[in-house]
């Protein structure tokens, strides 16, 4: 097996998608501090970084609590039948992982997946059942869907016109256009609020979807990575996008790199992006030969439409960190001993695709949002 061998020429790092993970991982850089090493880790755990992992999983709750953001946990938006479900998954290598999809009732879907990781041998729990699985480990459950999202879905459900593919089936490329993720930065009220309602059409709802990816290194070298998402919003009920999934949504090889992906579930999980990512640096490759095999790879899916965007960020074993983006509009927050700061991705596929055709301009309500800046 590949261990952790490279040098802490980098200090330990959390990064994370998209501006509001800055406050995440912020909130969750004191547990990275009280790094571990090979000595101190708990007996029979030798193979875990538990201070790494406690800092991946502080980052995820915290945006799972924040209900400035509109998907991720509370402030996510809901399915088609107005009904919460979150995905999430953390993972220090191929063999320890665990990820558990559509959970109703628990808010922390990355505690869930630790859960699963550290006590069964199972790699992936869904449905009812890995939330009694929560519950038979003592995780208190509660509502999920906050007031605003109900509201939003009521505004989408009066707006429908029949169909349960979410905002899939009946919208236009122009009505697509609000759908896009595209980050405010931390100086808009708006932080948080990556998809732009009405920009479309009269009375569409917030529409949209992105997860929060987390990678992080400690000081020893030990690599870990963490998601949680809830996902697609009026999705149909049972859709699982990515972040579940290892390979898709967030993958580490210990000794070569870790990489996470946000954006259209479809697309990343259609290509395994993050496997891409991190066996393109195991092959020899730089950050930026990882980022660009998978801008490449979404590019040969096809026409791809306007609300699609997909945002990764690859780290390599010392600590070196990338960020791309197959569209504009993706920012990126990192905390290491430098301080914390957000930053637009090192790569952008196609730097002047607004996501629009051509035909879908004409009669579009202006849209309001700034555009991202690049250092925020
Ligand atoms: N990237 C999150 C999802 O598609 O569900």
């Amino acid at each position: 097996m590949l261990k952790a061998s490279c040098a802490s020429d980098r200090g330990p790092i959390l990064v994370g998608t998209w501006s509001f993970s800055l406050a995440a991982i912020e909130s969750a850089w004191t547990a990275l501090g009280g790094v571990s090493v090979s000595g101190d880790r708990p007996e029979g755990d030798s193979e875990s970084s538990s201070n790494l992992l406690d800092a991946i999983e502080l980052a995820c709750q915290y945006a799972d609590l924040d209900l400035g953001v509109d998907s991720v946990g509370l402030g996510g938006l809901p399915d088609s039948s107005g009904r919460m479900s979150l995905d999430g998954a953390i993972m220090e290598s191929p063999i320890r992982f665990a990820g558990v999809a559509a959970l109703r009732r628990h808010v922390h879907p990355v505690s869930v997946a630790r859960l699963v990781m550290e006590r069964t041998e199972h790699t992936l729990l869904c449905g009812d059942d890995a939330d009694v699985f929560a519950d038979r480990h003592g995780l208190a459950a509660r509502k999920l869907l906050s007031d605003d999202a109900k509201a939003a879905f009521e505004t989408w459900e009066a707006s429908r016109q029949g169909g349960d593919g979410g905002p899939l089936d009946q919208r236009t490329d122009g009505a697509l256009l609000g759908l896009r993720p595209l980050d405010p930065g931390l100086g808009s009220e708006k932080a948080g609020r990556l998809f732009r309602p009405n920009s479309g059409r009269e009375g569409a709802a917030p529409a949209g979807h992105d997860t929060i990816g987390v990678l992080g290194r400690d000081i020893a070298g030990n690599l870990a990575a963490g998601c949680s998402t809830s996902g697609l919003p009026f999705k149909v009920p049972g859709r699982v996008g990515d972040s579940p999934i290892a390979g898709h949504g967030l993958f580490v090889q210990p000794g070569v790199g870790s990489a996470t992906a946000t954006g259209t579930g479809e697309l990343i999980s259609g290509i395994c992006a993050s496997f891409v990512a991190v066996e393109t640096l195991r092959r020899g490759g730089t950050l930026l030969d990882a980022l660009q095999e998978v801008m490449r790879r979404i590019d040969e899916l096809g026409p791809l439409r306007p609300h699609h965007q997909v945002g990764v960020i690859v780290m390599d074993a010392a600590g070196n960190v990338a960020s791309g983006a197959f569209r504009p509009g993706f920012l990126v927050a990192t905390r290491d001993e430098g301080g914390g700061r957000v930053s637009g991705p090192d790569l952008v596929h196609r730097p002047e695709d607004d996501g629009l055709p051509e035909s879908a301009r004409e009669g579009l309500a202006k849209n309001d949002d700034p555009e991202p800046k690049d250092d925020v």
